[in-house]
């Protein structure tokens, strides 16, 4: 069978194609566990740091192209024998600043990767990614559900919900067999910053433990819902997994989160530096009034239990986060 990983130039694009290339097989279109002979990453651009160690991987075909681009993606879709994971997306701070170009790709992209899964001739398996940024104003609670009302206060909030909305419906017309992760913050995010408001909650780990300052834009109350990226993987493949008759009609599943504040982060990454002879980089209290606005819109806690009913894994603690990312990418 064949993968295509749209935003698979992306992190958790990048880590979802290694842990497939290990893994080897997949649920089929048939019902049945297949092989995995072809994945296919597909994004705007591929850095050369994120094909080191995947070069010489028979089962990756790298596709540059824009989501966007109706034709080019039908002519992804090109197998009835297809499974999809669906990542590509602006992130929110970029949605903040370029309102077009947010609803041509997150949700135009979308659409088109939905009609040419709805063009073959079975119902493959989508798995979209969505965000907690999915909820927000003033009714929304600190702990918030899959019963909570999605009210976004942000344009890429508001464009995962109409993606949830979507593979829902698509899914019960029968046209795909849709799964959607809303997913809390992800962490730790190896490399260079990128432009998402909840950039910092990698950073403020990543930067210290490279021997960097980093700039801290919220303040060090501030409670986050963080899973860690091996987990959001394994969950990305759990809900790609689950039998279709255990989802319910809402295709949309939260994952599971800790919550911890920022303070509580940099206790334990001083922690686990200090047990490793790790200096660390300084941390430097320098408040942005446009993350903190965006940030305060999102809910505080997460409640996976119905994805964990479905069998999508616990999360891991903050202290093992850490050491897997000291280990992976150190
Ligand atoms: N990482 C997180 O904390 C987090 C939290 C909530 C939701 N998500 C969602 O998970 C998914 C993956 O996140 P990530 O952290 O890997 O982000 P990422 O920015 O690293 O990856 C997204 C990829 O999408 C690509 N992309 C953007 N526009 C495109 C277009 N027009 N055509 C093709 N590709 C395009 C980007 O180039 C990028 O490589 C995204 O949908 C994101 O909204 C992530």
């Amino acid at each position: 069978m064949k993968i295509v990983i749209t935003g698979g130039g992306g992190f958790l694009g990048n880590q979802l194609a290694r842990q497939l290339i290990k893994r080897g097989e997949l649920t089929s279109t048939t019902g049945q566990v297949e092989k995995i002979d072809q994945i296919l990453l597909f994004d705007t651009h591929h850095s050369n740091a994120s094909k080191i160690g995947l070069e010489e991987q028979p089962l990756i075909r790298w596709v540059t192209g824009d989501i966007s681009d109706r034709k080019q993606v039908f002519s992804l879709i090109d197998r009835d024998d297809i499974s999809v994971f669906h990542l590509a997306s602006m992130v929110s701070g970029e949605c903040e600043e370029h309102f077009d170009d947010a609803l041509s790709i997150n949700l135009d992209g979308q659409r088109h990767l939905l009609e040419a899964c709805r063009a073959r001739t079975t119902t493959p398996r989508i798995v979209f990614t969505s965000s907690i940024a999915a909820f927000g104003g003033d009714s929304m609670p600190d702990r918030v559900t899959d019963d909570t009302k999605r009210t976004p206060l942000t344009t890429y909030g508001m464009t995962k919900v109409f993606g949830e909305l979507l593979i829902n419906d698509y899914s019960r017309k029968g046209y795909i067999d849709g799964r959607t992760a809303r997913l809390p913050t992800i962490i730790i995010r190896p490399g260079k910053p990128n432009t998402a408001a909840s950039s910092f909650a990698s950073g403020v780990f990543r930067e210290p433990l490279a021997g960097q300052t980093c700039e801290l834009p919220v303040d060090r109350s501030q409670l986050m819902p963080v899973l860690g990226y091996r987990d959001v993987i394994d969950s990305f493949i759990a809900l790609h997994e689950a039998k279709t008759d255990l989802l319910g009609d809402d295709r949309a599943y939260g994952l599971p989160s800790i919550q911890h504040s920022v303070a509580e982060m940099i206790e334990n990454l001083e922690e686990a530096a200090a047990s490793r002879n790790i200096t660390l980089g300084s941390i430097v209290d320098t408040p942005d009034a446009t993350i903190r606005a965006i940030v305060a819109t999102w809910p505080t806690a997460t409640d996976g239990s119905r994805a964990l009913k479905i069998g999508v894994p616990h999360p891991s603690t903050l202290v093992q986060i850490i050491d897997t990312y000291i280990d992976d990418f150190m």
